[in-house]
């Protein structure tokens, strides 16, 4: 007896051109708002920047070796807008060719390119002019998505419009702990409302462009559970979803933000940037809803708080996860998958296509007197997340491909090279890949699209992957 997956199910490994890519002067690219945000004392872990980060613009044919090895059907990575419009505007044509000997490569390989167009490199030039908070810059997207679209847009059939607009918005324009540091809450939600625009336009330019491809956004949800049974526990619960969660699934499925959305910011602003025409825009249909997963929060009434650092959103805190624990501290909870996918669908994207663009788990990897990256945590972690999804899938969640996070370690935002998300090991220094256990186990996964009918409990992974 196994756990199947339907037939046609995808599945899959992702990184973004930061994260990986380094050759941030080469042919012709610009500097992006992360060039400079990590050139900021105290911005980024041990002042790493992602200058090098896992040499993958001048690796990419081993890398995509790699991924054939590793058995992928379906490969996610992102385009970055200073390569391909280094000021943004004109095109800079050696940006777009990398991409599109990406795509070449991996569609040579037989797996399946699924595109990022915006994740989180926005051109230092635009910023200068106001970034997201400046409403043109939606328009300056829909330039940029025409010229990557008109160049693949033949042979890229899935497309992500925005990865994780909530990141972009409060964790960049609110918290500051993410490029370009702005720490103004009016200015995050002027940012969020911008970003679901930015999607809007470039799902208008893709429909014109390449009408036969399939587009989405990718939203990062979290399972949000009051921390008791206490009416004001739930309230508070009930803000922090609005604040994560809701906040973009209203504009985006129901034409309009949420009520409480206007209470909520109402000391804040007066949405005063939303136009006649934005929701009705930003609501058309899409092809599948991207989602990554990671957090489960636990959350208690605390009128003392206001919005801020990031365990604290008005009224309420989030409190510290109890184990089991990633390396990045986050809860570790598969059941929260399921939750988040079968509310999704029972409230929200009822029938539409979703994708899991992103899971994956921190841990201090490392490299073992026996050559090898031993990583049972992970296997376990996915074992549980898998099989999380499989209950989904049941329950009639049309999921369509789960999508992991990374494919190799890389340059993880603030906190630099200092968590490890990949299940190949890069070493830093000498640039060599390694796949960890957990690379060959979901190889075995891929090949059987099915899971074993006995869990991996995390204290047995370590003979699951000596197996592997
Ligand atoms: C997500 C980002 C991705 C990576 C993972 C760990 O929020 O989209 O780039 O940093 O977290």
């Amino acid at each position: 007896m196994t756990i199947d997956f339907p037939e046609g199910f995808v599945w899959g490994a992702s990184t973004s051109a930061f994260q990986i890519e380094g050759a941030v002067d080469e042919q012709g690219r610009g500097p992006s708002i992360w060039d400079k945000f990590t050139r900021q004392p105290g911005a980024v872990y041990h002042g790493d920047t992602a200058d090098v980060a896992c040499d993958h613009f001048h690796r990419l044919d081993t890398d995509l070796d790699l991924m054939a090895e590793l058995g992928l059907q379906a490969y996610r990575f992102s385009i970055s807008w200073p390569r391909v419009q280094p000021e943004a505007d004109g095109t800079n044509e050696p940006g777009l060719d990398f991409y599109e000997r990406l795509v070449e490569g991996l569609l040579k390989r037989g797996i399946t390119p699924i595109a990022t167009l915006y994740h989180w490199d926005l051109p230092q030039a635009l910023e200068d002019r106001g970034g997201w908070s400046n409403r043109a810059t939606t328009d300056r997207f829909a330039d940029y998505v025409s010229a990557v679209v008109g160049r693949l847009g033949d042979r890229v059939r899935r497309w992500v419009t925005v990865n994780e607009p909530w990141v972009v918005a409060f964790v960049g324009h609110m918290e500051g702990r993410h490029a370009p540091g702005v720490r103004d809450e009016a200015t995050a939600v002027k940012v969020a409302h911008h970003t679901l625009l930015a999607h809007a336009r470039a799902m208008e330019v893709i429909r014109a462009v390449a009408p036969r491809a399939k587009a989405g956004i990718t939203l990062n949800l979290s399972d949000v559970l009051p921390a008791s049974d206490r009416a004001v526990d739930a309230a508070a619960a009930r803000n922090v979803d609005l604040f994560e969660n809701r906040v973009f699934l209203g504009p985006l499925f129901r034409g309009g933000y949420p009520a409480d959305a206007y209470e909520f910011w109402s000391g804040v602003t007066d949405f005063g940037f939303v136009r006649d025409g934005d929701l009705a825009a930003i609501s058309r249909p899409m092809d599948f809803l991207g989602v990554n997963f990671y957090e489960q929060h636990r959350v208690i009434h605390d009128p003392a708080h206001t919005n801020g650092p990031s365990n604290l959103v008005r009224g309420a805190r989030k409190l510290a996860p109890e184990p089991p624990i990633t390396a990045g501290e986050v809860a570790i909870r598969p059941e929260a998958l399921y939750s988040v996918l079968t509310r999704l669908h029972r409230e929200w994207t009822q029938g539409l296509p979703v994708w899991i663009t992103e899971s994956g788990i921190a841990l201090h990897d490392y490299v073992g007197p026996d050559g090898r990256c031993h990583d049972p945590e992970r296997i376990a972690y996915y074992d549980g997340y898998f099989r999380a999804a499989a209950r989904a899938i049941d329950e009639g969640v049309p999921l369509q491909g789960y999508i992991v996070w990374s494919l190799m370690d890389n340059f993880e935002w603030a906190a630099g090279y200092g968590l490890r998300f990949g299940i190949v090991h890069v070493d830093y220094a000498t640039q060599e890949r390694l796949p960890k256990s957990s690379a060959i186990w979901f190889r075995q996964v891929i090949s059987a699209n099915a899971l074993p009918a006995m869990p991996v409990a995390a204290g047995d992974a370590t003979l699951v992957e000596r197996s592997a």
